[in-house]
């Protein structure tokens, strides 16, 4: 992809004493209290204010936090608590700035944190007015945030519109890189893992992928789906009878090209959706009627693992049981270490699979962990990001 990037500016000195606009994502999880639950989208903001300041710029951040109602701030919209955070991990002080869009102060050296950007009146939807005056806030806008990329805001989109340079931060070039390896230019074999509760969710996705993939692997509601396609008996289990011919496509689609979506051969059940339900290996040919079907089988997770472990790229997308229950975490955890084995390139992203690659420590042994939901999806069903397409743009033009 064609881009300016953050890092090159600031190896070429022109960074110094310039006002760099970073929009990052710092949309974390806050407990009742206010205080961060998670701070990995923090931490991996950080390289990129870092990279400003170490380059004499004066350097003004900012993100969304939540979902606010534009124009009525209210006390929990507010990024405090980040501005605590970032503080603590750059080990400078960090001012929250409130009521920034008419002009901020900082200087060359220093960092400001911009209170919540989506409390701005225009910002969800991109309104030039706003997004003419946030450019005039900066020499330099750097576009940080791969989580928000998927959003054609004031501060993803409409700012690189107007900015004097629109560029992308360490992150976001990060984010693009790994995904351009595994999609588009990937090693091959490249075996996909798309798992999750319901097919409808991750249709598209499932399609898109569909037309690059050697390998679709499918798990949770989402196999049961493909196991019904494939004629198999599902008993009670977790699906969407609705969609059986949307799967058989996909299915017959992967066929056409000679590549395939392995169906489970054996499945774990229970009679009960519950931690302490005992747990049933059996052929998944054999599943009765009041069956739920909680995880794949020890052969077909075997069977799976062996091509995990053979492929050439793995992109990575949801748990393959309900690996929250020991009792049916088998499958989950059996394909995540043939990932961490697995020679392949690897990249992974959404919560699910954050907490699952958690639970299993295998956090070194991935070659890209995604720090966007939202956009990580959108990216696998093949879309162009907004943010990603106005940084191509604005690169095209020649800034
Ligand atoms: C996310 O948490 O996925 C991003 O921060 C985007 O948030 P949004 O869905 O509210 O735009």
């Amino acid at each position: 992809m064609n881009i300016l990037r953050f890092s090159d500016l600031c190896a070429q000195g022109q960074a110094r004493g310039q006002r760099v606009f970073i929009r990052a994502d710092l949309n974390v999880p806050l407990d009742g209290q206010g205080r961060i639950t998670e701070d990995t989208r923090i931490r991996a903001s950080v390289p990129c204010i870092q990279m400003a300041l170490d380059a004499g710029a004066a350097v003004m951040v900012t993100s969304h936090l939540g979902r606010p109602t534009e124009g009525e701030f209210k006390p929990e919209d507010s990024l405090a608590a980040v501005a605590q955070r970032l503080s603590e991990l750059l080990g400078r002080p960090v001012p929250l700035l409130a009521h920034w869009v008419d002009g901020v102060q900082v200087q060359p050296g220093e960092v400001v944190l911009l209170e919540n950007c989506r409390a701005n009146v225009g910002e969800k939807k991109n309104s030039e007015a706003l997004a003419r005056k946030l450019a005039t806030l900066c020499d330099i806008f750097v576009n940080d945030a791969f989580g928000t990329a998927h959003r054609a805001e004031g501060t993803t989109y409409g700012i690189a519109q107007y900015a004097p340079i629109a560029c992308a931060g360490p992150l976001l070039a990060a984010e693009i890189d790994a995904l351009t390896q595994a999609l588009a230019h990937p090693k091959r074999p490249l075996v996909a893992i798309v798992a999750g509760s319901k097919v409808s969710t991750k249709l598209t996705i499932l399609q898109s992928l569909a037309k690059n993939v050697d390998r679709l692997i499918v798990g949770g509601g989402i196999a049961n789906t493909f196991m019904l396609a494939a004629g198999l008996p599902i008993g009670k289990s977790l699906a969407e009878p609705g969609l059986v011919a949307e799967a058989r496509a996909v299915i017959d689609a992967m066929k056409a090209r000679g590549a395939a979506v392995p169906i489970p051969t054996d499945v774990v059940t229970a009679k009960a959706f519950a931690a302490d339900a005992v747990a049933t290996v059996k052929a998944a040919t054999a599943v009765e009627e009041d069956d739920l079907i909680l995880d794949i089988g020890p052969d077909t997770a075997a069977r799976l693992a062996a091509q995990l472990k053979s492929a050439g790229t793995i992109v990575w997308n949801g748990p393959v049981g309900v690996f929250e229950f020991p009792a049916f975490d088998n499958g989950t955890r059996t394909l995540a270490h043939a990932i961490a084995e697995s020679e392949a390139f690897s990249i992974a992203g959404g919560g699910d699979t954050l907490a699952a690659i958690a639970k299993y420590g295998i956090e070194k042994q991935v070659g890209y962990i995604s720090t966007g939901g939202g956009a990580f999806l959108e990216v696998l069903e093949g879309k162009q990001l907004p943010a990603f397409e106005i940084l191509e743009k604005r690169a095209a033009a020649g800034g």
